[in-house]
């Protein structure tokens, strides 16, 4: 006796672009399927099928033929209108967006986006009301919730850890290459700020619901951004003037007077072990959590160096961290995050990552990149 199987049809748009392909496509609908489907709760087996959409014929067919997949359309509307699709997925670029759901609530399906949800606060808030009102399932990718390292730092929160929380320090960030000599590795919409791009728009909608959810609210932002690569080389070889920031370095008040320093730039050179690394202190222990690693130092393991600039540093200190075991399996974020999106919208399982968290996101974005240009810092108010 066989499992019964039941199809959903889920519009990819955007699936040529690095995200849709790699994350979404890749590593989470096709290994759903690898894996036989997604097992349910009441014992069917849920099976995406995938409808890649796109700007570019050429591409999509190519795409689909590589694995081995027959159904795709450079027609929005058409894939939309389709028999058996419940769910529209946006990956585009962020300009893109808002048009493109608000066509999808419209047609009445439930959404799954990338981050950020729209250009703007009102625009996320419209769409999250629009959504709400048509009754359906909404959500937004909040991936770093579900990457080990962060997994673990959340886990000694939630395990009393750190005693008290004094302050979070976080880097992100690598050399983009300008394009010139070397071709830059991320697409140069990101250094456009009329294409929704920039730094601040782009991480601060992650770092909101990293702090907010694996440390405490946040109520304050102070941000300063940079251009500090004023021109860059695009994929057609063209040069093109950065109107965005590629380089924020941002100051957040949180619940609990916690201090977290975040910085973000796409104009630095990696001396870490991992892309982002936020180390938290607390007045029991201290931590620094990266992608997939997660160290720490307890109290009674804090050694008492002194400064003396007259002798050379004769400690290991990174030597005198511990690593913090898995204990678990952890899947690539982003299925972890599509399986349960899958489950929200086939047996109503909760699911909390939905529009208006992704609009918080967009709201911290927006309020940093006004807290820049006024040179304040401003209050983060609960969005109802
Ligand atoms: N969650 C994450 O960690 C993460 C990381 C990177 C990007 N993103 C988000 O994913 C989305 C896509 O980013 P990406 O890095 O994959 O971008 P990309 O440039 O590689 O892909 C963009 C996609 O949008 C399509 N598109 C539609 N209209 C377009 C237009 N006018 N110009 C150019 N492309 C257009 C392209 O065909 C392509 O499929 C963005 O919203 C970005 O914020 C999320």
């Amino acid at each position: 006796m066989g499992t019964e199987r039941r199809s959903v049809g889920v519009v990819m748009n955007g699936v040529t672009g690095r995200m849709g392909y790699r994350q979404h496509l890749l590593r989470s609908i096709l290994a759903i399927r690898e894996e036989g489907g997604l097992p349910l709760a009441d014992g069917t087996v849920l099976w995406p099928e995938p409808i890649l959409v796109g700007r570019t014929a050429g591409k999509l067919q190519a795409l689909a033929e590589r694995h081995g997949l027959t159904e795709w359309t450079t027609d929005l509307a058409e894939a939309l209108d389709r028999p058996g699709v419940e769910i529209y997925f946006d990956t585009q670029i962020t300009g893109a967006r808002t048009g493109a759901i608000r066509a999808a609530i419209a047609a009445g399906k439930h959404i799954y986006t990338e981050k950020p949800l729209a250009d703007d606060l009102s625009g996320a808030l419209e769409l999250a009301r629009l959504a709400d009102e048509a009754g359906i399932k909404h959500g937004v990718v909040q991936d770093k919730l579900f990457l080990p390292g962060l997994r673990k730092l959340r886990r000694l929160v939630e395990g009393g850890f750190f005693g008290q929380i004094l302050s979070v320090r976080g880097e992100f960030g690598y050399w983009v290459f300008e394009g010139d000599w070397q071709e830059a590795q991320r697409p140069s919409w990101n250094y456009r700020a009329e294409d929704g791009g920039g730094i601040i728009a782009d991480m601060f909608c992650h770092w909101r619901y990293v702090l907010d959810e694996i440390v405490a609210p946040v109520r304050s932002v102070q941000c300063l951004g940079a251009t500090h690569i004023p021109g860059r080389v695009d994929e057609d070889g063209k040069p093109y003037e950065a109107t965005a920031d590629d380089a924020a370095y941002g100051i957040f008040e949180l619940d609990g007077g916690i201090v977290a320093q975040i910085n973000s730039s796409w104009a630095t050179r990696v001396f870490r072990d991992e892309l982002v690394e936020f180390q938290v202190d607390g007045t029991e222990g201290s931590a620094v959590a990266g992608l997939r690693r997660c160290r720490v130092q307890h109290r009674s393991m804090t050694p008492k160096p002194v400064w003396n600039p007259d002798l050379p540093a004769t400690e290991d200190f990174r030597g005198q961290w511990q690593e913090v075991p898995d204990n678990a399996e952890y899947g690539n974020g982003f299925k972890v995050q599509w399986e349960a999106f899958l489950r929200h919208v086939a047996e109503d399982a909760p699911f909390k990552w939905d529009f208006h968290a992704g609009a918080r996101g967009v709201q911290l974005a927006e309020l940093g990149l006004r807290a820049w240009r006024e040179g304040r810092r401003l209050e983060v108010p609960e969005l109802t």
